[in-house]
């Protein structure tokens, strides 16, 4: 068994080593990368002393929501080391991540006391009052989380991304501007990783990845919507500045990951995981026929022979 033999020939237990080999060679890379170009210290890189008093209270409202969805981060990495601490290559990841992600909570924390929008005993209480809430994995299986991971951090790397530019349009607020800039960089490099992982997850199990893939896309919601006290202030906030919201996730979030993948949308998607569901349990990504992307408009019949093809 190598990575040469077709994944049709491989047992279950040989994709799942080649799945976990391939993952701890992405980590791999992605911690050269890291160390390399992406590296940022919260006291110095950030002109703190640039922060500016006067930013709207939107914005305001925007960076105690971040700061709110971050501080999870034991949550997050106690939950999903437990269920992926067999897999190396994810399980050092996730405590790398931990590691990037700490640094966003801390950045936002000190953005909102240093700018005086938020004093040090308010921004305890809150942190207090987000410890008294548990947050549990929204999935049950690790493909299923990474495809949920791969989508979610997408999304966040939007909302950080569009709250920089419009930063640096109206707030006049350089370490603002320049903490959302270094923070997005993190989050899209976070996708990244998630992303090369489905790809994957595609290779040697295209048909449950695939119907994972079209379940998270259903059912996908951003982690703030059980931790925020103003949940509702806040989804209103992002979606009227047009940082984040239904049409932003959809053209933004959702359709970038379907086109990266070969789809057009989520019909699309939806297709080709009907099809792949029909077909034998042999077949393999390297042996993905044209029909799997074609419009549902063949009779069964004709797929099923065309796949003996
Ligand atoms: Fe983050
Ligand atoms: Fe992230």
């Amino acid at each position: 068994m190598s990575q040469e033999t077709p994944v049709s020939l491989l047992t279950p237990a040989g994709r799942q080593k080649l799945i976990e080999d391939e993952f701890l060679a992405g980590y791999m890379a992605y911690f050269r990368k890291a160390e390399d170009t992406r590296r940022w210290r919260v006291h110095k890189d950030i002109p703190w002393e640039q922060c500016n008093p006067e930013v709207s209270e939107d914005v305001t409202t925007m960076v105690e929501g971040y700061f709110a969805v971050e501080s999870y981060l034991p949550d997050y990495t106690s939950t999903m080391l437990d269920m992926i601490r067999k897999s190396r290559g994810r399980a050092w990841f996730t405590a790398n991540w931990g590691y990037e992600e700490s640094k966003h909570a801390m950045a936002w924390e000190t953005w909102l006391t240093t700018s005086g929008k938020r004093t040090e005993k308010q921004m305890r209480e809150y942190s207090e009052f987000l410890a008294e809430k548990e947050w549990n994995l929204p999935y049950d299986t690790p493909r299923r989380m990474m495809v949920y991971q791969m989508v979610q951090e997408r999304a966040t790397y939007l909302n950080y991304h569009n709250l920089a530019a419009r930063v640096e349009e109206r707030e006049n607020d350089p370490a603002l501007a320049t903490a959302l800039r270094i923070i997005s960089k993190d989050e899209i490099a976070h996708h990244g990783f998630f992303y090369k992982g489905i790809q994957i997850y595609m290779k040697y199990e295209p048909q449950g990845t695939l119907d994972d893939i079209l379940h998270i896309l259903k059912t996908f919601g951003m982690p703030a919507r059980n931790f925020l006290y103003n949940w509702n202030e806040f989804e209103e906030v992002v979606a009227r500045a047009g940082i984040y919201g239904a049409r932003e996730h959809i053209r933004d979030v959702q359709n970038p990951i379907l086109n990266a993948l070969g789809y057009e949308n989520r019909r699309d998607l939806e297709r080709a995981a009907l099809r792949l569901r029909i077909a034998p349990e042999s077949i393999g990504p390297q042996t993905l026929p044209p029909w799997v992307k074609e419009p549902a408009d063949r009779a069964a019949n004709d797929v099923v022979v065309s796949v003996g093809e």
